[in-house]
């Protein structure tokens, strides 16, 4: 069930790179190999970039790492997840290089599935592979005028789903734009499924 939908678009497609380019252009640091397992590092760092501090719902967070990180940014952020995980032992800080110990570190968490009743309270909800509460986090943002960050990976408990062989990345692009939001695109250089869209409202305000 899972994986009976096409891939999400290319970089070209979402009119990323120009066509053309990916294939002969130079590497980059944001391409360089050694990046390319640390999704969270990376999305920590790219939310940073354009959102001010703010009050965050890591959606589908699981073990927590993000909401961590965003923390560790400045943000209040706090997992909404109905499973319970640990943190990781240690991550790699991308910065200096080294594995950081978080032997003592905690995270905020809501034991619960996400819905637009809690996700009004953020200004800024990140969907990172969130099962069950994509289509819930665009609604939330539509009603309640607050922003989002989502990377969709498979389609699981979702309330509605494209039909087969449907693209689930540009049917919720389409479904948020159905919304009256405007989804903007973009990538991180990451394993795996590693393209995203945000959607700015009107908080976090700056
Ligand atoms: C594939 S994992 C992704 C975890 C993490 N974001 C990551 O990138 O490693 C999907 C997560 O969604 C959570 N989940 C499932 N249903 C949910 C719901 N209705 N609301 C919020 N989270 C949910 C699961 O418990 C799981 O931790």
């Amino acid at each position: 069930m899972r994986h009976r939908y096409p891939p999400p678009p290319s970089l070209e497609e979402l009119g990323l790179v120009p066509p053309g380019a990916a294939a002969g252009r130079r590497r980059s640091g944001d391409d360089l190999p050694k990046m390319k397992k640390f999704r969270f590092q990376l999305l920590a760092g790219w939310i940073a970039d354009r959102f001010p501090p703010c009050t965050v719902a890591d959606v589908g967070g699981g073990k927590g790492l993000l909401a961590h990180l965003l923390g560790q940014a400045g943000f209040q952020a706090e997992v909404v997840d109905p499973v319970d995980q640990p943190l990781p032992p240690r991550y790699r800080d991308l910065a200096s290089g080294r594995r950081v110990r978080l032997d003592e570190a905690t995270v905020a968490r809501r034991r619960v599935p996400f819905g637009p009743a809690l996700g009004r309270r953020y200004d800024l909800l990140v969907a990172l592979h969130a099962h069950g509460s994509n289509l819930a986090v665009l609604d939330t943002v539509a009603e309640a005028g607050n922003s989002c960050v989502v990377l969709p990976c498979c389609v699981v408990d979702e309330p509605a789903a494209p039909g087969p062989g449907q693209n689930w990345f540009t049917w919720l692009t389409d479904h948020a734009r159905g919304l009256g939001l405007e989804p903007e695109p973009f990538a991180l250089n990451f394993r795996g499924q590693h393209v995203g869209f945000a959607v700015r409202g009107d908080r976090p305000a700056g």
